[in-house]
């Protein structure tokens, strides 16, 4: 386990998260998983304790907004190799697979610099994209909705309802996009 500023920036808005859930407990309870195993910052991206992103499907259905935003760049990005729904092609693996055991770090470090003939044997290339910002800028909502898809969290086919894009999250996207 990993004790650096991932662990202690996650226990700060665990604090922070609770002391709001505190103040309004008149909420409905928002995810499926108990609270304390995820924690929410401020803009709305659930991370587990360790820090990875993941996703949060409400009991409804409801998806959060960086899942429902992974299953469009995913389609822009992604689905013309790895197919629709990262279900796989004939020549790129199906991702849905891949993260029942490639963590989130590795599954960053294959995006940015791309991998070769691991998966399959004949010139298989996944291309680096860690100059693509329409990818890396939106990386975390990719893996967040491969993830939901790989642990059956949400159905096939198009998202339902969905948490609305705050300002914040707003705000950070173009920042990345511009900077
Ligand atoms: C031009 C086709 C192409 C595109 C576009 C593409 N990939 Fe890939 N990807 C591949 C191929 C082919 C492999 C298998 C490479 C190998 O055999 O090592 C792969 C492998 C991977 C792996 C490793 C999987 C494993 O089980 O080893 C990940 C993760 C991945 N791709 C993610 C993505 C994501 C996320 C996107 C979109 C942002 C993307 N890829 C876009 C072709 C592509």
């Amino acid at each position: 386990m990993r004790f650096g500023t991932g662990f202690l920036s996650a226990a700060i808005v665990t604090a922070a998260f609770f002391f709001q859930a505190s103040a309004q407990a008149a909420d409905p309870a928002p995810a499926v998983a108990p609270a304390a195993e995820k924690t929410v910052s401020p803009d709305g991206k659930w991370s587990l304790k360790d820090g990875t992103p993941i996703y949060n499907i409400q009991a409804d259905g409801t998806m959060d907004w960086f899942t429902y935003s992974g299953f469009r760049r995913y389609h822009s990005e992604c689905h013309v190799c790895h197919g629709p729904e990262a279900q796989g092609s004939t020549y790129a693996p199906a991702l849905v697979d891949s993260l029942k055991t490639l963590d989130y770090a590795k599954f960053v470090g294959v995006v940015a610099s791309g991998q070769q003939n691991v998966r399959f044997q004949n010139n298989s290339i996944m291309p680096a994209l860690g100059d693509n910002k329409n990818v890396m800028c939106y990386l975390d909502d990719i893996y967040v909705y491969i993830k939901a898809m790989s642990d059956g969290a949400i159905p096939r086919g198009r998202p339902g309802s969905r948490v609305d894009k705050t300002a914040a999250q707003g705000k950070n996207e173009n920042d990345c996009l511009g900077g």
